[in-house]
């Protein structure tokens, strides 16, 4: 985790948010080549999304939602972590997580259960804090993660009645534009929609880097469908879903499913997909898959009066949808991707960092270098080649240092090619040199087939 964090840092990925004003815990920002792989794997959510299928439509929901939407969906009364505190050091951390690193599942465990759980380890003395190692800790208390605003409230004060929420999760947005999206565009059942947002969640322990924050955007689906075809279609968006991190170059291997036993009363099923993390050293979710019933159209016709049925033209009955929804977390699938690429080799004696990201996720697909900086014959002939390639790919002009400190720096932004300009392209017509991130073999490749081969 340290040399991922230093290298998102140093070469411009990922910046502790507010840094200059001591940070912000569980903040992040996105510098230049940390937007450009963000937006990349976002790019590439939505066409596996919308553009290759049929049946998915494309939503872009506000952030802010009618307070009560927070109140159908439970959120209000039950969306909340127990949360234990130090007395001596003031540490805060998830009770669960707690009890979890003791081989105890909590998950969505009563308050009542989980203190007792903390009772029995804090009476064999094993119950300590995990900054400080002192045992005068809290018990636990339930703690929510909405985290709310006063937006247009005609006082400063946030009380009940005035205060608006900053979405936990996008699929709300999805529900309340579930009714304008079928009689818009009148899709049949089985049909999705597709979001990618931000959601805020008040997190106690935001301390692994981007793997979980308080603001991060999410990559949802919400599939609708006849309740006799959930089972099927389960399985299907399980299975798609996990081939798609398998296509974008994650290995079977660092891949996992996990499947919750506890449920939401509504959920029928629920499997977590699960990465490897050499960084967190273990397997954590990257993205949950859900079978929802039809609770969540049922709660938003009841708390808005609004009939959220569908009517079948086939059997001519009307009935409330059933939901199979998939949810990844696009910071975390960041670090997911950003976890997986880094690699340590040996190049001449010398250590090589390198991010071994699939092409299509590169922040930079092809850097073009001149081999020397001071011969405006080959500054000019590079030039030309980087202007003729920005038109299709993001590339880079480089011609700052020698050559292998440039190449040590796409290796280290994960720039699968690099494009150099000799005096052979010059006076010869010779092509230029492509050299592969991965293998360092360098080839000469002719300038016209260039745009070809990178596609
Ligand atoms: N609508 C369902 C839902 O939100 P979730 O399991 O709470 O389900 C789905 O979240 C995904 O969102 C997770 O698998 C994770 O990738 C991401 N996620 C959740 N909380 C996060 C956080 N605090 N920081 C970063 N990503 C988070």
């Amino acid at each position: 985790m340290d040399n991922l964090v230093s290298l998102a840092k140093r070469r411009g990925f990922i910046f502790q948010g507010s840094e200059i004003y001591g940070g912000m815990p569980g903040i992040y920002d996105y510098g230049h080549y940390g937007t450009l792989l963000k937006d990349n794997i976002r790019a590439a959510w939505l066409k596996h999304m919308i553009q290759l299928r049929d049946d998915v439509y494309g939503l872009d929901s506000a952030i802010f939602m009618h307070p009560t939407t927070w109140v159908a969906s439970g959120h209000v009364g039950n969306f909340d972590d127990p949360q234990i505190d130090c007395r001596n050091c003031k540490n805060r951390m998830r009770a669960d997580h707690i009890l979890e690193s003791f081989g105890i599942n909590a998950d969505k465990a009563p308050i009542e259960v989980i203190n007792a759980e903390l009772d029995k380890l804090r009476a064999a003395k094993k119950l300590k804090c995990t900054n400080c190692g002192s045992s005068d800790l809290t018990p636990a208390r339930k703690f929510s993660l909405m985290v709310k605003s006063n937006l247009g409230s005609p006082t400063d004060a946030l009380t009940e009645e005035n205060v608006v929420y900053l979405r936990p999760e996008t699929c709300g947005g999805i529900y309340l534009q579930y009714k304008n999206t079928l009689d818009s565009l009148h899709p049949h059942l089985p049909f999705g929609i597709a979001q990618v947002g931000k959601a805020f969640r008040n997190e106690i322990s935001a301390r692994q880097f981007i793997f979980r924050t308080r603001e991060f955007e999410q990559m949802e689906l919400q599939y609708f469908l006849k309740k006799e075809d959930v089972e099927k279609t389960y399985e299907y968006w399980k299975n798609t879903r996990f081939e798609w991190y398998v296509a974008h170059g994650i290995s079977r291997e660092s891949l996992r499913f996990y499947k919750h036993e506890k449920l939401a009363h509504y959920a029928s099923q629920a499997w977590d997909i699960e990465y490897n993390f050499k960084s967190l050293e273990g397997f954590k979710e990257v993205e949950g898959i859900h079978a929802r019933g039809d609770w969540d159209l049922s709660q938003h016709s009841k708390f808005s009066g609004v009939d959220l049925s569908y009517f079948d033209e086939e059997t001519k009955q009307r009935f409330i949808p059933h939901i199979v929804e998939t949810s990844a977390g696009l910071n975390r699938l960041v670090l997911m991707f950003l976890d997986h690429a880094y690699t340590e080799d040996e190049v001449n004696g010398e250590k090589r960092v390198f991010l071994k990201l699939p092409f299509a996720l590169a922040p930079v697909k092809a850097a073009i270098f001149p081999l020397l900086k001071n011969k405006p014959v080959l500054v000019a002939k590079a030039r030309e080649i980087y202007e003729m390639l920005r038109e299709k790919f993001m590339v880079e002009f480089d011609d700052n240092g020698n050559i292998g400190k440039r190449y040590r720096r796409q290796d280290e932004i994960g720039t699968p090619y690099c494009i150099t300009v000799d005096f052979d392209t010059i006076e010869k017509d010779a092509g230029v040199t492509v050299r592969n991130r991965d293998t360092g073999v360098q080839e000469r490749v002719k300038i016209e087939e260039l745009v070809g081969r990178l596609k």
